[in-house]
């Protein structure tokens, strides 16, 4: 994750806090699809997102996804991808 965030100049970096704790993280860094035609399209790529395990499914995850998607919406951004295993 900080190769990731080093190797980029703009990205999304949010955290959930519960009093003075952080109990989640979300991250969204460039990616670059490349049509058939030739051309571009700039995006972002969600990766990683989690939650510590005694946190979980109290609604933190959605609302960091939503937080960050909003926020890519208001940036102008016109996808996000998720990569990452089928599970
Ligand atoms: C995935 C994760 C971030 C969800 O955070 P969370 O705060 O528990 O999520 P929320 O409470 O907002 O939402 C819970 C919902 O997510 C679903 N969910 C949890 N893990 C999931 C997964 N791996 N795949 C699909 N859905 C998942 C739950 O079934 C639940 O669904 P429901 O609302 O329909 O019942 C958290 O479980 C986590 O940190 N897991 C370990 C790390 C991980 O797998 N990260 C994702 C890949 S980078």
């Amino acid at each position: 994750m900080h190769m990731l965030r080093d190797s980029c100049s703009v990205f999304i970096s949010l955290v959930a806090k519960m009093d003075t704790q952080v109990v989640g993280h979300i991250l969204f860094t460039p990616v670059c699809l490349r049509l058939k035609e030739g051309n571009e399209i700039n995006g972002m790529g969600l990766g990683p997102l989690a939650v510590l395990p005694e946190f979980q499914n109290k609604g933190i995850g959605s609302a960091l996804c939503q937080e960050g998607l909003r926020r890519l919406a208001s940036d102008g951004y016109p996808f996000v991808i998720v990569l990452g295993h089928p599970s």
